[in-house]
């Protein structure tokens, strides 16, 4: 199993993002610290719960459109971690307007652009020195979630060559648009950061039932968990940093 000595996770007081901070700290050799990022930490009670029987899942609040909440969430981690750096990044928020074309407005573009594209894009370019210390303290470790990485989780539905005509991959302008930009913010990254031994890859992580997904999806958020971990663990070296892995179908997807 992956046994990264930190983890961010944004988006963590409900769906996946929380079920991420549950799964980590059950890991056979879990994180020493745990960041879950969310919005208003007085209202995240389910996040709250988890932290209050775990020292290691620190509350952060965290705005991903937001530069003055990621700049004091960097400092914060910084605080914490001091200089052994920040092994593993997910960027799991989400704004998913799931509109088809005669309802898609300019302000829905923005948002999903802002939350699903620049926010993880901006949280990498701010957290690069805590990922940077943490890949050159385990040098000797080929690249993996264990070392140092970034996991944005993306969709299928942002794949543009499995893009089809049907219910659920007609339309949804904003939300599969934001997508495939962060797929291709992730394989520009997968490039830059190839010389400092960070991973970075993209991955879908099945219909699974939240407020994005709906109550009609296929999948539970532990069951989620259980194919993204799994897939986590399978992330080791190069050759698995600047991909789209389905996690379900346990395959990588065309772009
Ligand atoms: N569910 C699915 O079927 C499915 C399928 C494919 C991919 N995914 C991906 O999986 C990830 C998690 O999705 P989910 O279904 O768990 O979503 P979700 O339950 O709707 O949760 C979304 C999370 O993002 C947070 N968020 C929204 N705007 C934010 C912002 N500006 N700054 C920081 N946090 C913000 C929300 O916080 P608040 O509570 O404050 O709003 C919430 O914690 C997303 O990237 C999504 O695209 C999901």
């Amino acid at each position: 199993m992956i046994s990264p000595k930190s983890v961010f996770v944004t988006g963590a007081n409900r769906g996946i993002g929380l079920e991420f901070v549950k799964q980590l700290i059950k890991l056979p050799t879990p994180p020493k610290y745990v960041f879950a990022g969310c919005r208003n930490p007085d209202t995240s009670k389910d996040l709250q719960t988890v932290a209050e029987s775990n020292d290691s899942v620190k509350i952060v609040q965290l705005d991903v459109t937001d530069q003055a909440t990621v700049d004091e969430a960097y400092k914060t981690v910084q605080s914490t971690v001091k200089d052994e750096g920040l092994t593993l990044l997910i960027n799991n928020a989400v704004h998913a307007n799931l509109v088809e074309l005669p309802d898609v407005t300019r302000d829905m573009m923005k948002i999903n652009f802002d939350v699903n594209t620049i926010g993880p894009l901006m949280m990498v370019k701010t957290f690069l020195p805590l990922l940077q210390q943490a890949s050159n303290q385990q040098s000797d470790l080929e690249m993996s979630c264990s070392r140092s990485a970034i996991i944005n989780i993306s969709s299928d539905s942002g794949s543009i060559s499995d893009n089809y005509d049907g219910i659920y991959h007609g339309g949804l302008y904003p939300y599969k648009a934001s997508k495939a930009a962060l797929n291709m913010i992730t394989s520009c990254l997968s490039l830059d950061l190839k010389k400092d031994g960070i991973l970075c890859s993209a991955i879908h992580p099945g219909w699974v039932i939240t407020e994005t997904g709906g109550p009609n999806a296929e999948i539970s958020t532990e069951t989620c968990l259980q194919y993204c971990m799994e897939a986590l663990e399978l992330m080791k070296g190069e050759k698995w940093s600047g991909i789209l892995y389905d996690c379900i179908n346990k395959k990588i997807m065309g772009w």
